[in-house]
């Protein structure tokens, strides 16, 4: 149902499978009002999106809506065929106090209006509430969401994690709605911190739910709507967002922008490529009627908000999320406080680093500097070395290598057994590499670039070099002698013996399958696939990080290079 197909730290590109179609995430879930449409559905959808999210309670407190929706679903009422989400009032609680409705009625009531997406009506609980008052509320909902699940039918379950500004109960909470049987996982009662802009405090408890929530489901953040806020969350893990801000700032005279916002009136220019800002002076959007220009306003803030969103995805494809956050806090500091507040978790996040990135990184921050000071920590020192600006001395057999290659760089280094040596080092560590390239050592390069291709020992072909990245590839010979070399657990994956007979095959090896893996192996290492007994059986690269399977994430854990 949620597949991930890229990575980049905690970040993700997903896909969500619904009813009535799937959505690519993150994205953007824009708000409609079944009784106020600034925009109509098909106008959203030309600005970018592909789900929508409306309000169950609304709906089923007015009448004629209610009837509509019971009788044609709640795709006709909108009018809209893609993926709709419906949320369950609990938003409305925290506006207007106490509403009028029963906690199992409107998941039945979502259910049958033929939502694709229902949630459970959580508790929001406010973040000044002290820990006894919001572990009661905890409790409330918890106890919501289990009486909910049965209810679901067809439907897709949100089960909120609230637990208020509380990152021990944000924890535990996420612990409870993993074990039960729901769809996705929304961050609730956080809408006054970002209102009030406390971003590391929204970080904090963001990442105190991802410890505990499984990963293989998505991940929604109630009321994140800013366009600057995107960056950040996705790089939290959040995969899904849904907000009205884009509508409310409209009707506000409010201009949205990747770096913050603006009042139209107090703008001379649009900085903005939108359909609306290169067609449409300042001055002539302020003098248009006040509906046109709301809908105008509207559509600016919606189509910056989807290519803000597409620019998060590119930046996860690119492996550089990190830095478009760093770009984002330039336009609002509290968005460079959320950063420090990751960074103090540094030593978690470390184990979400991939061992490369298809670019490289530029800023410095906690996770990946702790990645690569510990790979380093494997390498000789004493040799030739250079200074990093972001890891400091490096041995120079290294300067080719990810995530070490300094800015500027022009590859021009002579290959030689002690290079390829230090290379194998920093990859699989000092035994493993004197144990691969023990014997008589021969390099193939490249005739017109220079560039080694495979190394062989005593005729074996144990490595090739991934010339992008500076790093090797293990062949099935390389990985005999690094077997034969090195004690479990370093650098297996243990799998389940229904998958070894698969892998032996040269198949792949998903996550349901791995019992084990080397604590020490991260996102893109080559890896041995072993049995419960350490028969080797292939060899191939790991797609998740071993923190990840911990989680409970499915799918592909290792692409299988060769079988052995
Ligand atoms: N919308 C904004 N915040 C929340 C929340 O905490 N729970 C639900 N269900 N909806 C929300
Ligand atoms: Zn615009």
């Amino acid at each position: 149902m949620f597949e991930i197909r890229q990575r980049d730290g905690l970040a993700r590109i997903g896909r969500l499978t619904t009813p009535h179609g799937a959505l690519e995430t993150p994205t953007l879930l824009p708000v409609v009002n079944p009784r106020k449409l600034t925009l109509a559905p098909a106008e959203i959808r030309d600005c970018g999106a592909t789900g929508l999210i409306t309000n169950s309670y609304i709906i089923s407190r007015h009448d004629e809506l209610r009837e509509r929706a019971l009788a044609d679903g709640v795709h006709a009422l909108v009018g809209w065929d893609g993926p709709l989400m419906t949320d369950s009032g609990t938003f409305q609680s925290h506006v207007y106090g106490d509403i009028e409705v029963e906690p199992q009625a409107i998941v039945e009531f979502q259910r049958d209006i033929g939502s694709d997406i229902g949630t459970v009506l959580d508790v929001f609980t406010e973040p000044e509430f002290d820990a006894d008052r919001a572990e009661a509320e905890l409790a409330e909902t918890q106890a919501r969401i289990t009486a909910a699940v049965p209810l679901k039918g067809e439907m897709l379950l949100a089960a909120t994690v609230q637990g208020g500004s509380h990152p021990a109960l944000r924890e535990r909470a996420a612990a409870q709605v993993s074990t039960v049987d729901a769809d996705m996982h929304p961050i609730g009662g956080v809408v006054p911190l970002m209102e009030q802009y406390r971003y590391a405090e929204l970080a904090t408890l963001v990442l105190a739910a991802k410890r505990a929530l499984v990963t293989a489901r998505p991940v929604h953040l109630f009321g994140c709507g800013h366009p600057s806020l995107f960056a950040l969350a996705a790089l939290l893990g959040c995969d899904l967002f849904d907000s009205a801000s884009y509508a409310k700032f409209a009707v506000d005279g409010r201009m949205m922008f990747s770096w913050g916002t603006r009042r139209l009136a107090e703008m001379e220019e649009l900085p903005c490529g939108c359909a609306t800002c290169s067609t449409t002076s300042a001055d002539e959007l302020k003098a248009l009627p006040a509906e046109e220009r709301e809908r105008q306003l509207a559509r600016h803030n919606l189509l910056v908000s989807f290519a803000e969103l597409r620019r998060v995805r590119e930046a996860i494809r690119d492996g550089l999320l990190w830095e478009l956050v760093v770009a984002r806090a330039a336009g609002r500091p509290e968005v460079g406080d959320a950063l420090a507040a990751l960074e103090s978790h540094g030593d978690w996040l470390e184990q979400w680093e991939p061992a490369f990135r298809p670019r490289q990184p530029i800023a410095n921050r906690e996770p990946l500097l702790r990645f690569a000071r510990g790979r380093l920590t494997r390498t000789a020192t004493g040799g030739a070395s250079f200074e990093h600006p972001l890891f400091g001395t490096v041995p120079e057999p290294l300067a080719d290598t990810a995530p070490l290659r300094p800015p500027g760089n022009v590859r021009q280094r002579s290959w030689t057994p002690e290079r390829v040596h230090a290379i194998a080092t920093f990859q699989f560590g000092g035994s493993a590499a004197d144990a691969l390239l023990g014997g008589e050592v021969e390099l193939v390069t490249s005739r017109n670039t220079g560039r080694l291709r495979n190394v062989l020992v005593d005729g074996e072909h144990r490595l090739s070099l991934s010339a992008r990245y500076g790093l090797f590839t293990l062949r099935t010979a390389g990985a005999c002698v690094i077997h034969a070399a090195c004690a479990a657990p370093q650098q297996r994956v243990v799998v389940h013996a229904d998958s070894a007979e698969f892998n032996r095959q040269g198949r792949n090896t998903f996550c349901k399958f791995v019992l084990e893996c080397d604590p020490d192996l991260r996102c893109q290492d080559e890896c041995l696939i072993v049995t419960e007994s350490d028969e080797l059986v292939a060899v191939g690269k790991l797609k998740v990080a071993p923190v990840e399977i911990a989680l409970g994430q499915q799918g592909l854990a290792v692409k299988v290079r060769e079988a052995v």
